[in-house]
């Protein structure tokens, strides 16, 4: 079965995702820009990664008709650039979302749909309630890169391999009240939380919430991260492997939490979420995560 792998925004983000993508021969690509020359500029950049052995392309657009047959859609557009906050332009960020999600249900009304602009789970609530797709096939794509940034410090700590690391989750917004779950991490078998004091703990929660700005002291912004944990969503959507993450999705009720969408473990395949999986949480996380769920709530009754 052929896919058609469509992104919506051709900036930093939207073009290492499709790069990774035609690097790895997923499948063809398709660049939509509001301005068509960058997406006609990044597709020509781009398609000259595409491995001999390809059966796939690259095409650069700024017509949302040729979206049509897309198996999924990647959202990585934006109105406009953020310095203290990822919710500082939420008003036309939610207005882009919406435009977006009527042209999406108009030309692929079957794809999934992931959602990477910032703030991602405002985002992906209003997606999903504007276009009505199933709240299994609207996807926000952030606590992934949380978790992986959780990992890396942990590494860093203990001097060990990422490898050495399991369940290093970080669940709620991708945001300043993100939740890392300690106390299902181990470290080469170890329990993280019988390896680290408060205060360690106190330093890792704010490393991990900071991360994106301690970054922009060296660069102008993230992109490499964000699009590896994309890409990994997409592949295991077309190549029908299962994937276990951290992403958000619109609650019903999971988490004790509704009307929100945040970040919670979920399994994806080649339909999008198939399972939700509950796990266990000590009391100091359940609140931190109410917590977050509120702060996230507050900002989609903000707009
Ligand atoms: C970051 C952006 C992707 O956390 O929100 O780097």
């Amino acid at each position: 079965m052929f896919y058609l792998i469509s992104i919506i925004g051709s900036g930093r983000v939207g073009a290492s995702i499709a790069f990774l993508c035609v690097a790895n021969e997923l499948d063809d690509v398709l660049l939509l820009n509001r301005t068509k020359d960058k997406a006609l500029g990044e597709s020509m950049d781009i398609a000259n990664a595409i491995p001999s052995t390809s059966k796939f392309s690259i095409r650069g657009t700024d017509d949302y008709s040729d979206l049509s047959d897309s198996s999924i859609i990647v959202i990585a557009a934006s109105r406009g650039s953020y310095t203290k906050d990822r919710t500082e332009n939420i008003k036309s960020q939610v207005d882009m979302i919406k435009e977006i999600a009527e042209k999406v249900k108009q030309y692929c009304p079957s794809a999934i749909i992931l959602v990477v602009s910032n703030p991602p789970d405002v985002l992906t609530y209003f997606f999903q309630k504007e276009s009505d797709f199933s709240r299994f096939k609207v996807i926000g794509i952030a606590s992934s890169l949380d978790s992986s940034r959780f990992r890396y410090f942990i590494s860093e700590i203990f001097s060990v391999t990422q490898s050495s690391i399991s369940n290093a989750l970080v669940l709620g917004e991708h945001g300043d009240s993100l939740v890392p779950i300690f106390s299902n991490v181990s470290v080469n078998g170890s329990e993280l939380n019988s390896l680290i004091n408060d205060i360690t703990r106190e330093s890792l929660i704010n490393n991990i919430r900071g991360y994106w700005k301690q970054l922009r002291n060296y660069k102008s912004r993230s992109h490499f991260g964000i699009a590896k944990n994309t890409y990994d969503v997409i592949h295991a959507i077309i190549d029908t492997k299962e994937l276990f993450i951290p992403a958000s999705i619109v609650l019903e009720g999971e988490y004790g939490e509704y009307d929100v969408s945040m970040g919670i473990p979920v399994k994806i395949n080649k339909n999008g979420v198939f399972e939700i999986q509950k796990i266990n949480l000590d009391e100091s996380e359940k609140s931190m995560l109410k917590e977050s769920a509120k702060k996230i709530r507050n900002d989609i009754n903000s707009v």
